[in-house]
């Protein structure tokens, strides 16, 4: 099968033909349509993380893809050949083939496209287990977004509002009829302000998807035994027992449940996907630069897909 490859950290990335991956008996083997690009990949790949998300090379980037059903080990009984779904990996999902395990798919939602559907499985679920897992949150309670305009915090911002929460979103300015389009009933653009000192009244949660100063600023606008919920980086311990809160770090937890739930609500149309933009496998290189580069620039909201076969 053709797959995208690195062989060494740092190097190129390599448009390769490899094995087709062999299943075992509790897995599924997955004819991928289209897979998602995430930040984390060109991390891992540069090594940069290397002591603490190490990664066996030659390594095939890609932890979230659409597809069809191929083949199921005999021990398999969730899903059939020729189902349309969609997941998380630990890797490997740049290829036309992978082995999946039930327990990290579900079933891709009818009215989706495979690269939309492709774009859901990581933003969606860090976004509902950073409010309701980890942030507790509530109808009725307030919750203030950081980086509300992004891939995760776009989902955040429409399960908090659809949980009939009051919904607060820091972003750019000019992303403010976006978030009031999908439930934030306020915007606070942090180029200009500060949303400590606008804010008049404390928040139940904050979602903390860009770390720093910001996470820092976050425990004045904290109630007492308010959850802040990092994605980015670890909470200090020290600051959250001075302002009374709990804080932690979260990291993603696949879940089939879990996906499948998000997959029911985008069904009904309750939530909405958004692609960035959507490049061939072959063009990789050029959606890791568009990455990279987005980092510091205005840009579509959403993630950007690559179109496998
Ligand atoms: N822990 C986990 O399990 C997990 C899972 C998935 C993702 N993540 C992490 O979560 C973070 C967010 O991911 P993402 O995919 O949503 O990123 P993204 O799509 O790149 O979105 C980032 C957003 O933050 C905005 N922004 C930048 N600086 C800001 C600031 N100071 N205050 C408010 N908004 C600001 C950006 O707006 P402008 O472009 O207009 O500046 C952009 O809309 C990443 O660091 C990612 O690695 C963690």
């Amino acid at each position: 099968m053709k797959a995208v490859r690195v062989l060494e950290y740092g190097g190129p990335l390599v448009f390769d033909e490899v094995p087709t991956p062999t299943i075992a008996g509790d897995n599924i083997l997955v004819k991928v349509k289209s897979t998602a690009v995430n930040h984390i990949d060109l991390v891992k790949a540069s090594g940069r993380v290397r002591q603490i998300l190490p990664i066996d090379l030659p390594w095939i980037p890609g932890h979230e893809f659409s597809g069809v059903v191929e083949r199921i080990g005999s021990d398999v009984a969730a899903c059939a050949p020729g189902d349309a779904v969609f997941g998380t990996s630990g890797m490997g999902a740049y290829a036309e083939y992978l082995a999946v395990k039930p327990a990290a798919i579900a079933r891709k939602p009818s009215n989706l496209s495979f690269e939309e559907a492709a774009s859901v499985p990581v933003a969606s679920q860090t976004a509902w287990q950073g409010i309701f897992t980890h942030g507790h949150l509530e109808e009725g309670q307030t919750i203030l977004v950081h980086g509300g305009a992004g891939a995760v915090g776009a989902y955040a911002v429409q399960f908090a509002s659809h949980a009939g929460a009051t919904v607060i979103a820091t972003a750019s300015g000019n992303d403010e009829a976006y978030l009031n389009s999908i439930g934030a009933s306020r915007v606070i653009d942090y180029r200009e302000a500060q949303f400590e000192k606008v804010l008049r009244e404390k928040v139940d949660v904050v979602f903390d998807l860009i770390g720093g100063d910001t996470q820092k600023r976050s425990f004045l606008v904290l109630k007492e035994g308010g959850h802040l919920v990092a994605a980015t980086q670890p909470v200090s311990q020290e600051e959250t027992a001075r302002h009374r809160v709990s804080g932690a770090m979260m990291r993603l937890a696949p879940s089939a449940d879990g996906l499948g739930r998000i997959a029911r609500l985008l069904e009904e149309g309750t939530i909405r996907p958004d692609v960035a933009s959507v490049y061939t496998l072959q063009d990789v290189a050029q959606a890791w630069k568009d990455i990279a580069g987005n980092l510091s620039r205005r840009r579509p909201h959403g993630k950007i897909v690559l179109r496998v076969a």
